[in-house]
Parts: structure tokens; C-alpha cells; sequence
């Protein structure tokens, strides 16, 4: 299985490259780190999964055969630090692309030592900014549960705002519109 590009768009970038991360496309080699991560009730948790995924060898080749083998470009990515050996520190997929409109997303940063230090910030905002500078996505949508605190006070920093809550208030979709970003960004430079 392949997967399409819709409406004949070009694909969504595949690698992005922040002041201290690099996103780029999940390989096998990943497979131990993304099973350790989806695995840890703490990294799981916040998102609804309080006993972790619980994802055996087996389910890890499932996926991995669904979502990176021989797929025509990503969308499953790897954050690296960016250092030579690249160490892999979390996870961020598209969970749908319906471009010109929007693209949306979720992370993980699957080493919970590392939260707290910007990293999660830095790849949204590094990712929507090579994303909206492509000119065919209008906005980047994140959806978290509502108590999940981490995730929504990083979705703010980086400007996203709440557009609507659903499930008996238990979820919530967060908008970042391309307009706010350059908005947000213009404003920054207008103070530096
Ligand atoms: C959500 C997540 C990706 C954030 O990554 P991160 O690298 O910690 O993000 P950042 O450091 O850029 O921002 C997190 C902010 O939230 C704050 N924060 C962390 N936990 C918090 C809490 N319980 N309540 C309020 N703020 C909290 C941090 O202090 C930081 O803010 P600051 O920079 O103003 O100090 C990470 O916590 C994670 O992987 N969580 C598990 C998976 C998940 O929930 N994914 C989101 C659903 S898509």
C-alpha cells in the first residue's frame, strides 16, 4: 500500500531542520525507539492511553509495513536532536492531510527527561513554518485531551488557539492558521 498525495500537491515536507532538531522520515531502524516510547505509560498517558499501547514485535511489524515501507513520501517522522549521531527523541506524524485547508498533526516526545526544554515548540513551529512557507496549507489543527496540560500550554506557546471542544469536553482541537503565524511572526521581528 501506497500512500497519495492529495489533489495533486506536492508531498509535505520531509525534512525539516530546526536550530537543535531534525525531522525526518521514520526508517525501520526507529522501530525499537517508537515501541520503547508508545510502550511508556508516561509518555502514553497524557493522550488517553494510561497503560501505554502495549505494541509486541508483531504489532511493531504491522505498522511499520503499513506506515514506512515503501510508501511514495512521509508522513510518520523521527525528532532528532541535531548533533552528529542524531539521537532520536520523539515522534510527529500528519494524522491528516487535507491540504489547501489544513494538515493535522500530533508528537511525542518519547524521552520524558527531555520535556520542559522547548523541543516539542520547536518542532511545530519549525514544522508549520517550512509547511506554510510551501503556500498550499492554510492552517495545522492538533487535537489533545483537555487535561492534557504539557500539550496545550506548547501548543499556545507556539500560537495554536482552541477552535472547538468535543467529547463531553473531554478533547479539544487546537487551530494555528498560517495568517496568525505570519501575524505572530511579523510582531516578533517588529520587537527584536
Ligand atoms: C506534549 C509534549 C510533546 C510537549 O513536549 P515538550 O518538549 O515538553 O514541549 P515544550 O517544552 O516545548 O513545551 C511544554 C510547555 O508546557 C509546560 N508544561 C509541561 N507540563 C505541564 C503541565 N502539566 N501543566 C502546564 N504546563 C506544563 C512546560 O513547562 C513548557 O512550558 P514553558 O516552556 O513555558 O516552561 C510532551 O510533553 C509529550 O510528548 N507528551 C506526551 C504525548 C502527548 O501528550 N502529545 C500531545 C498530543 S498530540
Amino acid at each position: 500500500m501506497t500512500n497519495q498525495v492529495p489533489n495533486d500537491l506536492p508531498p509535505l515536507p520531509q525534512h525539516v531542520v530546526s536550530d537543535r532538531l531534525i525531522i525526518r522520515p521514520t526508517k525501520r531502524k526507529d522501530a525499537s525507539c517508537l515501541q520503547k516510547w508508545w510502550n511508556d505509560p508516561a509518555v502514553m498517558a497524557p493522550d488517553g492511553n494510561p497503560d501505554g499501547m502495549q505494541y509486541d514485535d508483531s504489532d511493531m511489524e504491522d505498522w511499520l509495513r503499513r506506515y514506512v515501507d515503501g510508501q511514495a513520501y512521509a508522513t510518520h517522522f523521527v525528532i532528532c536532536l541535531r548533533e552528529p549521531k542524531e539521537k532520536p527523541i520523539g515522534e510527529f506524524y500528519i494524522a491528516c492531510d487535507d491540504r489547501p485547508g489544513c494538515v493535522d498533526i500530533a508528537l511525542a516526545i518519547g524521552e520524558t527527561t527531555l520535556w520542559g526544554r522547548g523541543y516539542g515548540s520547536e518542532a511545530v513551529e519549525s514544522y508549520a513554518k517550512v509547511l506554510f512557507a510551501s503556500s498550499e496549507c492554510n492552517a495545522v489543527r492538533l487535537d489533545t485531551r483537555r487535561d492534557n496540560s504539557g500539550a496545550i500550554h506548547m501548543a499556545k506557546k507556539v500560537g495554536f488557539v482552541v477552535e472547538h471542544v468535543w467529547a463531553n469536553g473531554e478533547f479539544q482541537t487546537m487551530l494555528l492558521t498560517k495568517a496568525a503565524y505570519e501575524l505572530r511572526q511579523y510582531t516578533a521581528e517588529a520587537h527584536s
